[in-house]
């Protein structure tokens, strides 16, 4: 990395940068008047709805248009064209896995309605008879699927895991499961679609924009020119719009054939069906060592599912490669093909689901040898990865688990099941926290006006985690600028590419490309007074060299633009970057019933920078609550006897409510910049906050009853 480059925000004055600045956004998106993509309209605007499949495999075999096309405002009945499109995950230009009149799962779109309205739109389509050719045989539960693989090039054996095993003075060899999971963001997916001139202007609810208008022209079978999709607001994403999703292929296609505007909404249990769900996974942790809990094995093999022909295949034991130490390792991934709605990326892919298992396994190593859960992560933390040998960058987690263990009162905890306190059997856990951290490619405009106003522009999304915010707050800090002297543009794909968001990548890749353009502002500006760009100061809208200050007026007499492009290769690839923290949790588990309650979480973080410790506290939070939710109450149910999602609605699929969550404490670590990530010092932290969460809550469960619940997620029936 560039010597000067570390640290430079430190040098800067204007004080904005790591502030809880409010979002600039958030009164809109609070008072309902930030625009949603169904909120869009257009002259002569009609509605389409999607209309799902009710068998698991086969064929269509005919669609009786004719009664519905008689039907009140109804325009036209579509089939067949490009109206199958799972949520790519970077498959433009790639065959799609699946094309009609061919079934592969329960609520696959296999029609669209057009009508006049939204509810003329939604009768017909409820009203129309699709015939069916059913297949036999298709495999809906992965346990018992009959075509399975297991990657060679994902087998990791290192050492002699079995000898290793057999010659341990502790081990424990352990099988968790987790179920599927839903991203159930609150808005929708919408996509409202008109064509000028030959060009589509979509406005769609998406997370990253130049993906997304590749994989819209490829289904469309036109250039990328001709597509430009908006997001300037996104009502959450999670993963289910990194991707593009049927309803924007379908609404794109249908206002093309009807030379009309086209809007299609999908219903909430459209949601849980047409977009994504993350895969079940089994998981098999084998932990071994010596008489002073070090790890001699440790293996992590998983079992995960998805859809004939797609690609993607949950990483489960990502964060497993260089979290813990241990000389003798196997990993091995096995995917079997059922017929299911397509899984793919949902919040934390890996991590997520992961960590419970290596964490709930790592308190089960704690347990065999007496070591205090914390102890045994501390003497487990490698000198350099145990794969790669690659040295760490900045990595926290040991300061996360001793400073967490204090402010949490980890030593006032009992051995398991000796803790009742009225009906309650009450007990702690603690699990680490991990999360990769992602660069991605990513350009950004900012433009100083001589008034002192200035203006950013990327194609960058904020899908409810505070871009505007961070990216007003670099821009400010490195012009000297108030926030109210900034305009943040975002979600137009016409606007400079970024990474869009996802993977925790969007904070530090897409506020390095600001950052690295903003540096060309006051690298033009030190030229025109002669001087080195490090020797000027910026703050409330002045410039100062020397002691001579100048106001912007003086040095620029027309708008002065630069690009900032970071280039993921641009930074140091010889360090293993990622984002750790500590998760500790307090329950109740009732004695009668089972039914826990968590009584208190505390997490602690090191992210690297802190750009807004508002947003960055929230991203936090927002993990733990995910964390309550995977270790209690979500789980997506298939139907045995055909894969459908049977509780495909936020009434049946229990995410965790006000009530169930308590107050959390998120803490994060200062001074943990890290000047081998990025040009910013700054890690992702979207995805972090859940990492571990639930490992941690399964651990506070035993030792507050004794009971080790290794099926996912905790409900009472599995507790007593
Ligand atoms: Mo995230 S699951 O990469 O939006």
């Amino acid at each position: 990395m560039d010597e000067a480059q570390p640290r430079v925000l430190d040098r800067m004055a204007q004080g904005l940068l790591g502030t809880a600045m409010d979002r600039p956004e958030g009164r809109m998106k609070v008072t309902g008047t930030a625009p949603y993509a169904a909120e869009y309209r257009r002259e002569g605007l009609v509605h389409g709805m999607l209309v799902r499949s009710t068998i698991t495999r086969g064929r269509v075999t005919g669609i009786d248009t004719e009664k519905v096309q008689s039907m009140d405002g109804v325009i036209a009945v579509m089939t067949g064209g490009p109206l199958v499109r799972n949520p790519a995950q970077g498959t433009a230009h790639e065959a799609p896995a699946q094309s009609l009149p061919e079934v592969f799962y329960v609520g696959q779109p296999v029609a669209l309605v057009v009508a006049e309205s939204f509810e003329q739109a939604r009768h017909a389509a409820q009203a129309l008879t699709v015939t069916y050719d059913r297949a036999d045989g298709a495999d809906v539960d992965p346990a018992t699927a009959s075509d399975t693989e297991t990657p060679e090039d994902d087998v990791l054996s290192q050492g002699d895991i079995d000898t290793a095993m057999k010659e341990a003075a502790f081990a424990v060899d352990t099988r968790y499961t987790t179920p599927p999971h839903s991203s159930a963001a609150m808005e929708p997916h919408a996509s409202v679609a008109s064509w000028t001139d030959g060009r589509l202007e979509l406005h769609g609810s998406y997370q990253m924009l130049r993906h997304n208008v590749a994989e819209l022209a490829d289904a469309l079978g036109v250039d990328e020119a001709d597509v430009r999709i908006h997001s300037p607001y996104v009502g959450g994403g999670f993963g289910a719009k990194l991707g593009i999703a049927p309803e924007a292929v379908a609404a794109a296609h249908a206002a093309r054939e009807l030379g009309r505007p086209v809007s299609v909404v999908l219903t909430r249990p459209q949601v849980f069906e047409m977009t994504m769900r993350r895969s079940e996974t089994t998981q098999r942790l084998r932990l071994g060592s010596d008489a002073e809990g070090r790890l001699t094995a440790l293996g992590h093999e998983d079992w995960v599912s998805n859809l004939p022909g797609e690609a993607f295949a949950e990483p489960t034991a990502q964060g497993t490669h260089f979290l813990y130490g241990g000389d003798n390792r196997y990993f091995a991934q096995t995917l079997a093909r059922v017929h299911r709605p397509c899984a793919g990326s949902v919040r934390a892919p890996g991590e997520a689901v992961g960590m419970i298992a290596l964490e709930c396994a790592m308190d089960e190593l704690a347990e065999a040898t007496g070591i205090d859960p914390i102890d045994l992560r501390l003497r487990n933390l490698p000198e350099t990865h145990p794969e790669n040998g690659l040295p760490y960058s900045e990595r926290g987690l040991g300061d996360c688990l001793r400073d967490g263990a204090a402010k949490f009162g980890w030593d006032t905890r009992k051995p398991a099941g000796t803790r009742l306190e009225g009906d309650w059997w009450v007990g702690m856990g603690v699990a680490s926290a991990v999360r990769v951290n992602a660069l991605m490619n990513s350009t950004a405009r900012v433009t100083l006006n001589p008034d002192g106003t200035a203006l950013c522009e990327t194609d960058m999304t904020d899908i409810g985690t505070g871009s505007y915010a961070i990216l007003t707050q670099i821009v400010g800090e490195m012009l000297g600028l108030d926030a109210s002297q900034i305009e943040v543009r975002l979600g137009d794909s016409d606007l400079p590419k970024s990474s869009g968001s996802g993977g925790s990548w969007g904070a530090q890749s897409c506020g390095s490309a600001v950052f690295l353009a903003a540096q060309g502002i006051r690298k033009a500006l030190a030229e025109k007074l002669g001087v080195a760009a490090d020797d000027l100061t910026l703050k409330d809208g002045t410039v100062t060299s020397g002691n001579v200050q100048h106001g912007f007026a003086d040095l620029i007499d027309s708008p002065l633009t630069c690009e900032g492009t970071l280039n993921p290769g641009d930074t140091a690839d010889a360090f293993s970057i990622a984002g750790y923290g500590a998760h500790f949790a307090e329950v109740g588990v009732h004695r009668d019933t089972g039914e826990v309650r968590v009584r208190r979480m505390l997490g602690v973080f090191s992210i690297g920078r802190v750009l807004n410790e508002k947003t960055a506290s929230s991203q936090c939070h927002g993990g733990m609550i995910w964390g309550i939710g995977s270790a209690l109450t979500e789980e997506i149910m298939h139907d045995p006897s055909d894969g459908r999602i049977v509780n495909h609605n936020l009434a049946e699929y229990h995410l965790p409510v006000s009530l169930d969550v308590p107050d959390l404490d998120v803490v994060l670590l200062e001074d943990t910049r890290d000047d081998e990530a990025n040009p910013i010092q700054a890690k992702g932290i979207g995805e972090l906050g859940i990492a571990g969460a639930a490992g941690a809550i399964g651990n506070a469960i035993y030792n507050a009853c004794g009971v080790r619940v290794r099926d996912f997620p905790a409900t009472p029936d599995k507790i007593f």
